[in-house]
Protein backbone atom coordinates (compact mmCIF):
# COMPACT_ATOMS: atom_id res chain seq x y z
CA UNK A 1 0.00 0.00 0.00
CA UNK A 2 1.31 3.24 -0.92
CA UNK A 3 1.46 5.86 2.18
CA UNK A 4 -1.27 8.12 2.13
CA UNK A 5 1.12 11.08 2.03
CA UNK A 6 2.66 9.44 -1.26
CA UNK A 7 -0.57 8.86 -3.05
CA UNK A 8 -2.06 10.72 -5.90
CA UNK A 9 -4.63 13.27 -5.26
CA UNK A 10 -8.19 12.77 -6.08
CA UNK A 11 -8.77 15.63 -7.88
CA UNK A 12 -11.94 17.40 -7.57
CA UNK A 13 -11.99 18.88 -11.64
CA UNK A 14 -9.74 18.30 -14.13
CA UNK A 15 -9.66 20.20 -17.03
CA UNK A 16 -10.14 17.66 -20.63
CA UNK A 17 -6.94 18.53 -23.04
CA UNK A 18 -6.04 16.30 -25.85
CA UNK A 19 -3.45 16.19 -28.35
CA UNK A 20 -6.34 17.34 -31.11
CA UNK A 21 -7.07 20.66 -28.85
CA UNK A 22 -2.98 21.44 -28.27
CA UNK A 23 -2.83 20.69 -32.27
CA UNK A 24 -5.51 23.12 -32.88
CA UNK A 25 -4.47 25.65 -30.38
CA UNK A 26 -0.88 25.87 -32.10
CA UNK A 27 -2.52 26.11 -35.56
CA UNK A 28 -4.99 28.97 -34.60
CA UNK A 29 -1.93 30.75 -33.11
CA UNK A 30 -0.35 30.58 -35.99
CA UNK A 31 -3.07 31.53 -38.14
CA UNK A 32 -3.32 34.57 -37.13
CA UNK A 33 -6.97 35.04 -36.52
CA UNK A 34 -7.71 34.58 -32.62
CA UNK A 35 -10.59 36.24 -32.18
CA UNK A 36 -13.96 35.08 -33.00
CA UNK A 37 -13.88 33.64 -36.26
CA UNK A 38 -14.21 30.13 -37.53
CA UNK A 39 -13.76 28.36 -34.54
CA UNK A 40 -16.35 30.21 -32.31
CA UNK A 41 -18.90 30.04 -35.46
CA UNK A 42 -18.28 26.18 -35.91
CA UNK A 43 -18.23 25.92 -31.74
CA UNK A 44 -22.11 27.90 -31.36
CA UNK A 45 -23.53 25.95 -34.48
CA UNK A 46 -22.32 22.66 -33.12
CA UNK A 47 -23.60 23.75 -29.63
CA UNK A 48 -26.93 24.96 -30.90
CA UNK A 49 -27.09 21.12 -32.63
CA UNK A 50 -26.78 19.70 -29.23
CA UNK A 51 -28.75 21.57 -27.10
CA UNK A 52 -31.36 21.96 -30.05
CA UNK A 53 -32.30 25.33 -30.14
CA UNK A 54 -32.16 27.87 -32.70
CA UNK A 55 -29.64 30.20 -31.26
CA UNK A 56 -25.86 29.78 -29.48
CA UNK A 57 -24.25 33.05 -28.69
CA UNK A 58 -20.26 32.19 -27.53
CA UNK A 59 -19.21 35.05 -24.84
CA UNK A 60 -15.85 35.18 -22.76
CA UNK A 61 -17.67 34.54 -19.26
CA UNK A 62 -20.63 32.91 -17.94
CA UNK A 63 -20.61 36.17 -15.59
CA UNK A 64 -21.10 38.13 -19.46
CA UNK A 65 -23.48 35.39 -20.51
CA UNK A 66 -25.68 36.71 -17.56
CA UNK A 67 -25.24 40.03 -18.04
CA UNK A 68 -26.07 39.96 -21.62
CA UNK A 69 -28.85 37.76 -21.28
CA UNK A 70 -30.43 39.68 -19.18
CA UNK A 71 -29.52 42.97 -20.93
CA UNK A 72 -31.23 41.40 -24.07
CA UNK A 73 -34.37 39.54 -22.34
CA UNK A 74 -35.63 42.54 -20.14
CA UNK A 75 -37.42 45.48 -20.66
CA UNK A 76 -36.73 47.64 -17.79
CA UNK A 77 -39.69 49.78 -16.10
CA UNK A 78 -40.16 53.02 -17.45
CA UNK A 79 -39.51 54.45 -14.08
CA UNK A 80 -35.89 52.84 -14.68
CA UNK A 81 -34.75 49.55 -13.35
CA UNK A 82 -37.03 46.63 -12.33
CA UNK A 83 -36.45 43.65 -10.31
CA UNK A 84 -35.10 40.16 -11.17
CA UNK A 85 -35.76 37.44 -8.73
CA UNK A 86 -33.14 34.94 -8.60
CA UNK A 87 -31.83 32.38 -5.84
CA UNK A 88 -29.59 33.28 -2.63
CA UNK A 89 -28.01 30.19 -2.98
CA UNK A 90 -25.80 30.42 -6.09
CA UNK A 91 -22.43 32.26 -7.60
CA UNK A 92 -21.94 35.74 -6.78
CA UNK A 93 -22.19 36.23 -10.67
CA UNK A 94 -25.91 35.03 -10.85
CA UNK A 95 -26.81 38.54 -8.87
CA UNK A 96 -24.19 40.44 -9.83
CA UNK A 97 -25.63 40.48 -13.35
CA UNK A 98 -29.13 41.85 -12.59
CA UNK A 99 -26.87 45.11 -10.79
CA UNK A 100 -24.72 45.23 -13.75
CA UNK A 101 -27.99 45.80 -16.00
CA UNK A 102 -29.34 48.64 -13.47
CA UNK A 103 -31.27 46.14 -11.75
CA UNK A 104 -32.16 44.96 -8.55
CA UNK A 105 -31.53 41.07 -7.43
CA UNK A 106 -34.68 39.91 -5.25
CA UNK A 107 -34.02 36.82 -3.45
CA UNK A 108 -36.46 34.01 -3.32
CA UNK A 109 -35.31 31.16 -0.54
CA UNK A 110 -34.67 27.40 -2.17
CA UNK A 111 -36.25 24.01 -1.50
CA UNK A 112 -34.35 22.45 1.56
CA UNK A 113 -34.08 18.89 -0.72
CA UNK A 114 -32.87 19.97 -4.06
CA UNK A 115 -31.63 23.44 -2.92
CA UNK A 116 -32.88 24.92 -5.74
CA UNK A 117 -35.10 27.61 -5.97
CA UNK A 118 -38.62 26.87 -5.04
CA UNK A 119 -41.20 28.06 -6.82
CA UNK A 120 -43.57 29.22 -4.14
CA UNK A 121 -40.94 31.14 -3.19
CA UNK A 122 -41.04 33.24 -6.18
CA UNK A 123 -44.53 33.26 -6.31
CA UNK A 124 -44.42 35.45 -2.91
CA UNK A 125 -41.83 38.04 -4.90
CA UNK A 126 -43.43 38.83 -7.71
CA UNK A 127 -44.76 42.12 -7.75
CA UNK A 128 -45.06 45.53 -10.36
CA UNK A 129 -41.53 45.98 -9.81
CA UNK A 130 -40.74 42.48 -11.39
CA UNK A 131 -38.88 42.24 -14.89
CA UNK A 132 -37.52 38.84 -14.88
CA UNK A 133 -36.96 35.58 -13.03
CA UNK A 134 -33.76 33.94 -13.16
CA UNK A 135 -33.64 30.40 -11.63
CA UNK A 136 -30.02 28.73 -11.55
CA UNK A 137 -29.56 25.05 -12.47
CA UNK A 138 -27.30 24.06 -8.85
CA UNK A 139 -24.88 22.05 -8.99
CA UNK A 140 -26.44 20.81 -12.55
CA UNK A 141 -29.30 20.05 -11.13
CA UNK A 142 -32.34 21.39 -13.20
CA UNK A 143 -34.56 24.30 -11.22
CA UNK A 144 -38.44 23.07 -11.09
CA UNK A 145 -38.73 25.07 -14.78
CA UNK A 146 -42.18 24.04 -15.31
CA UNK A 147 -43.90 25.79 -12.60
CA UNK A 148 -41.09 28.83 -13.07
CA UNK A 149 -42.21 28.84 -16.45
CA UNK A 150 -45.85 28.64 -16.07
CA UNK A 151 -45.56 31.42 -13.38
CA UNK A 152 -43.66 33.35 -15.70
CA UNK A 153 -46.30 32.83 -18.21
CA UNK A 154 -49.00 34.59 -15.75
CA UNK A 155 -47.17 37.39 -15.17
CA UNK A 156 -45.33 38.14 -18.56
CA UNK A 157 -42.32 38.00 -17.39
CA UNK A 158 -39.08 36.18 -19.08
CA UNK A 159 -37.33 33.76 -17.68
CA UNK A 160 -33.50 34.13 -17.75
CA UNK A 161 -32.09 30.72 -16.66
CA UNK A 162 -28.55 30.60 -14.95
CA UNK A 163 -27.48 27.27 -16.53
CA UNK A 164 -23.78 27.62 -15.71
CA UNK A 165 -23.49 24.53 -14.49
CA UNK A 166 -25.75 22.53 -16.23
CA UNK A 167 -24.87 21.87 -19.95
CA UNK A 168 -26.19 18.29 -20.76
CA UNK A 169 -28.55 18.65 -18.12
CA UNK A 170 -31.96 17.65 -19.37
CA UNK A 171 -35.85 18.91 -18.22
CA UNK A 172 -39.33 18.21 -19.39
CA UNK A 173 -37.76 15.63 -22.23
CA UNK A 174 -35.47 18.54 -23.53
CA UNK A 175 -31.87 19.76 -22.91
CA UNK A 176 -31.40 22.51 -20.73
CA UNK A 177 -30.65 25.91 -23.38
CA UNK A 178 -33.78 24.60 -24.91
CA UNK A 179 -36.62 25.32 -22.14
CA UNK A 180 -36.52 28.89 -20.49
CA UNK A 181 -36.33 32.56 -22.87
CA UNK A 182 -32.86 32.74 -22.79
CA UNK A 183 -29.96 30.41 -21.10
CA UNK A 184 -26.91 30.97 -19.71
CA UNK A 185 -23.60 28.77 -19.52
CA UNK A 186 -20.41 29.08 -18.19
CA UNK A 187 -17.04 27.18 -19.85
CA UNK A 188 -14.69 27.86 -17.56
CA UNK A 189 -11.93 25.54 -16.46
CA UNK A 190 -13.95 23.35 -14.09
CA UNK A 191 -16.75 22.86 -15.95
CA UNK A 192 -18.73 19.62 -17.86
CA UNK A 193 -17.25 21.26 -20.57
CA UNK A 194 -14.99 24.10 -20.52
CA UNK A 195 -12.95 26.54 -23.07
CA UNK A 196 -10.46 27.73 -20.09
CA UNK A 197 -12.99 30.69 -19.65
CA UNK A 198 -16.20 31.01 -21.19
CA UNK A 199 -19.42 30.69 -22.01
CA UNK A 200 -22.42 30.75 -24.20
CA UNK A 201 -25.95 32.02 -24.15
CA UNK A 202 -28.90 29.94 -25.90
CA UNK A 203 -32.37 31.46 -26.46
CA UNK A 204 -35.30 30.47 -29.64
CA UNK A 205 -35.83 33.87 -29.84
CA UNK A 206 -34.61 35.23 -33.28
CA UNK A 207 -34.75 38.90 -31.95
CA UNK A 208 -33.32 38.07 -28.87
CA UNK A 209 -30.28 36.59 -30.30
CA UNK A 210 -29.66 39.83 -32.96
CA UNK A 211 -29.26 41.66 -29.74
CA UNK A 212 -27.42 39.19 -28.30
CA UNK A 213 -24.91 39.17 -30.86
CA UNK A 214 -24.74 43.01 -30.51
CA UNK A 215 -24.17 43.41 -26.90
CA UNK A 216 -21.89 41.12 -27.09
CA UNK A 217 -19.55 43.67 -29.63
CA UNK A 218 -20.22 46.97 -28.42
CA UNK A 219 -23.52 47.08 -29.45
CA UNK A 220 -22.77 46.96 -33.09
CA UNK A 221 -25.22 46.02 -36.12
CA UNK A 222 -22.28 46.14 -38.20
CA UNK A 223 -18.87 47.63 -37.65
CA UNK A 224 -18.49 50.90 -36.34
CA UNK A 225 -22.50 50.58 -36.25
CA UNK A 226 -23.20 50.45 -32.69
CA UNK A 227 -27.12 50.38 -32.25
CA UNK A 228 -27.55 49.15 -28.33
CA UNK A 229 -24.89 49.65 -25.40
CA UNK A 230 -22.35 46.57 -25.64
CA UNK A 231 -19.34 45.88 -24.47
CA UNK A 232 -16.69 43.48 -25.73
CA UNK A 233 -17.30 40.34 -24.69
CA UNK A 234 -15.85 38.19 -27.83
CA UNK A 235 -14.82 34.55 -27.54
CA UNK A 236 -11.07 33.41 -28.26
CA UNK A 237 -10.72 31.03 -31.13
CA UNK A 238 -8.15 29.08 -29.13
CA UNK A 239 -11.21 28.89 -26.24
CA UNK A 240 -13.70 27.78 -29.31
CA UNK A 241 -11.06 25.03 -30.37
CA UNK A 242 -10.77 23.90 -26.60
CA UNK A 243 -14.66 23.42 -26.54
CA UNK A 244 -15.75 21.84 -29.59
CA UNK A 245 -12.72 19.03 -29.28
CA UNK A 246 -15.18 18.12 -25.51
CA UNK A 247 -18.59 18.22 -27.73
CA UNK A 248 -18.45 14.54 -29.24
CA UNK A 249 -17.46 13.37 -25.93
CA UNK A 250 -19.86 15.07 -23.21
CA UNK A 251 -22.64 12.61 -22.79
CA UNK A 252 -20.00 10.05 -22.34
CA UNK A 253 -18.11 12.21 -19.86
CA UNK A 254 -21.65 12.83 -18.27
CA UNK A 255 -22.65 9.81 -17.67
CA UNK A 256 -18.88 8.45 -15.82
CA UNK A 257 -20.03 12.20 -13.60
CA UNK A 258 -23.36 9.92 -13.12
CA UNK A 259 -21.82 6.33 -12.90
CA UNK A 260 -19.45 7.98 -9.75
CA UNK A 261 -22.51 10.02 -7.93
CA UNK A 262 -24.45 6.72 -8.36
CA UNK A 263 -21.07 5.19 -6.79
CA UNK A 264 -20.83 8.02 -3.71
CA UNK A 265 -24.61 7.99 -3.15
CA UNK A 266 -24.57 4.01 -2.73
CA UNK A 267 -21.26 3.74 -0.96
CA UNK A 268 -22.22 6.86 1.68
CA UNK A 269 -25.98 6.15 1.65
CA UNK A 270 -25.66 4.13 5.28
CA UNK A 271 -24.23 7.02 6.85
CA UNK A 272 -27.06 8.86 9.22
CA UNK A 273 -25.31 12.24 8.98
CA UNK A 274 -24.96 12.56 5.53
CA UNK A 275 -27.36 14.10 3.48
CA UNK A 276 -27.68 13.81 -0.44
CA UNK A 277 -28.82 16.74 -2.88
CA UNK A 278 -32.46 15.23 -3.66
CA UNK A 279 -32.63 14.14 -7.35
CA UNK A 280 -35.18 12.93 -8.72
CA UNK A 281 -34.01 11.33 -11.98
CA UNK A 282 -30.51 10.90 -11.82
CA UNK A 283 -30.20 10.95 -15.42
CA UNK A 284 -31.56 14.85 -15.72
CA UNK A 285 -28.39 15.86 -13.73
CA UNK A 286 -25.53 17.66 -15.37
CA UNK A 287 -23.58 16.28 -12.26
CA UNK A 288 -21.47 19.08 -11.88
CA UNK A 289 -20.99 18.60 -8.44
CA UNK A 290 -21.42 15.79 -5.95
CA UNK A 291 -23.12 18.12 -2.92
CA UNK A 292 -23.55 16.21 0.60
CA UNK A 293 -25.07 18.12 3.63
CA UNK A 294 -23.08 17.01 7.37
CA UNK A 295 -25.22 17.11 10.32
CA UNK A 296 -22.39 18.23 12.44
CA UNK A 297 -24.15 17.32 15.55
CA UNK A 298 -24.58 13.58 14.75
CA UNK A 299 -21.11 13.27 12.91
CA UNK A 300 -19.50 15.16 16.08
CA UNK A 301 -17.50 16.96 13.50
CA UNK A 302 -17.81 20.46 12.01
CA UNK A 303 -18.34 20.51 8.34
CA UNK A 304 -15.06 22.39 8.05
CA UNK A 305 -13.07 20.27 9.87
CA UNK A 306 -14.18 17.23 7.61
CA UNK A 307 -13.40 18.65 4.34
CA UNK A 308 -9.45 19.63 5.77
CA UNK A 309 -9.22 16.66 6.86
CA UNK A 310 -10.25 14.79 3.48
CA UNK A 311 -7.61 17.52 2.21
CA UNK A 312 -5.20 16.26 3.97
CA UNK A 313 -5.66 12.43 2.98
CA UNK A 314 -5.60 13.42 -0.47
CA UNK A 315 -9.21 14.17 -1.17
CA UNK A 316 -10.14 16.91 -2.67
CA UNK A 317 -13.20 17.92 -1.29
CA UNK A 318 -14.76 21.35 -1.29
CA UNK A 319 -17.77 23.85 0.11
CA UNK A 320 -19.66 25.43 -2.56
CA UNK A 321 -20.72 27.92 -1.36
CA UNK A 322 -20.39 28.59 1.94
CA UNK A 323 -22.00 31.74 1.73
CA UNK A 324 -25.43 32.58 0.57
CA UNK A 325 -25.23 35.82 -1.64
CA UNK A 326 -27.29 37.62 0.58
CA UNK A 327 -24.74 37.88 3.22
CA UNK A 328 -21.63 38.72 1.04
CA UNK A 329 -20.72 42.03 2.64
CA UNK A 330 -21.48 43.76 -0.47
CA UNK A 331 -24.78 42.31 -0.53
CA UNK A 332 -25.38 43.14 3.21
CA UNK A 333 -23.85 46.74 2.94
CA UNK A 334 -25.75 47.59 -0.20
CA UNK A 335 -29.59 45.93 0.41
CA UNK A 336 -29.17 45.77 4.42
CA UNK A 337 -29.68 41.94 4.00
CA UNK A 338 -29.20 39.97 7.52
CA UNK A 339 -29.12 36.23 8.77
CA UNK A 340 -32.33 35.00 8.86
CA UNK A 341 -33.38 36.34 5.77
CA UNK A 342 -33.30 32.57 3.75
CA UNK A 343 -33.05 30.46 6.64
CA UNK A 344 -32.91 27.37 4.04
CA UNK A 345 -30.35 28.63 2.01
CA UNK A 346 -28.00 29.71 5.04
CA UNK A 347 -28.93 26.25 6.78
CA UNK A 348 -27.52 24.57 4.03
CA UNK A 349 -24.72 27.02 3.12
CA UNK A 350 -23.46 26.03 6.70
CA UNK A 351 -23.93 22.01 5.79
CA UNK A 352 -23.54 21.92 2.45
CA UNK A 353 -19.97 19.97 1.23
CA UNK A 354 -18.51 18.77 -2.48
CA UNK A 355 -17.12 15.26 -3.09
CA UNK A 356 -15.01 14.47 -6.19
CA UNK A 357 -17.13 12.84 -8.99
CA UNK A 358 -15.47 14.03 -12.45
CA UNK A 359 -15.10 11.60 -15.34
CA UNK A 360 -11.38 10.89 -15.31
CA UNK A 361 -11.65 9.38 -11.80
CA UNK A 362 -10.75 6.16 -11.88
CA UNK A 363 -13.46 3.37 -9.93
CA UNK A 364 -9.99 3.09 -7.21
CA UNK A 365 -10.14 6.38 -6.57
CA UNK A 366 -14.06 6.98 -5.93
CA UNK A 367 -13.77 3.97 -3.52
CA UNK A 368 -10.81 6.26 -1.99
CA UNK A 369 -13.34 8.89 -1.94
CA UNK A 370 -16.00 6.69 0.20
CA UNK A 371 -13.44 4.94 2.31
CA UNK A 372 -11.60 8.09 3.66
CA UNK A 373 -15.14 10.08 3.90
CA UNK A 374 -16.34 6.66 6.09
CA UNK A 375 -13.14 6.72 8.29
CA UNK A 376 -12.92 9.79 9.03
CA UNK A 377 -16.98 10.31 10.36
CA UNK A 378 -16.35 7.01 12.31
CA UNK A 379 -13.80 8.35 14.10
CA UNK A 380 -15.00 11.33 15.16
C1 LIG B 1 -24.11 29.19 -10.88
C2 LIG B 1 -23.07 30.01 -11.59
N1 LIG B 1 -23.42 31.16 -12.17
C3 LIG B 1 -22.53 31.92 -12.84
C4 LIG B 1 -21.21 31.54 -12.96
C5 LIG B 1 -20.25 32.46 -13.65
O1 LIG B 1 -19.53 31.85 -14.67
P1 LIG B 1 -18.03 32.33 -15.03
O2 LIG B 1 -17.16 31.95 -13.91
O3 LIG B 1 -17.73 31.60 -16.29
O4 LIG B 1 -18.10 33.81 -15.24
C6 LIG B 1 -20.79 30.35 -12.38
C7 LIG B 1 -19.40 29.90 -12.54
O5 LIG B 1 -18.61 29.56 -11.84
C8 LIG B 1 -21.72 29.56 -11.66
O6 LIG B 1 -21.35 28.41 -11.07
Amino acid sequence: MVPTEKRPKVKIAKPFNDEAIEKSVISILRSGMLVQGEFVKQFESRLSEYIGCRHVVAVNSGTAALQVGLQAATVPKKSGGGEVITSPLSFAATANAAIANGLTPVFADVDPETFNIDPSEIEEKISSKTVALEPVDVYGLPADLQKIKELASKNKLPVIEDAAEAIGARSQGKRIGNISDVSCFSTYATKNLHTGEGGFITTNSDSIAEKIRMVRNQGQASRYNQKTMGYNFRMLEICAAIGLEQLDQLDELNQKRREHAKALTEGLGDLESLGFQRVDDPSSHAWYMFSLILDEKQAGISRDKLVQKLKDEGVEADVSWPTPIHLQPFYRETFDYKEGDFPVAEKISQMIFQLPIQPFLSDEEVQRVIATVKSILSSS
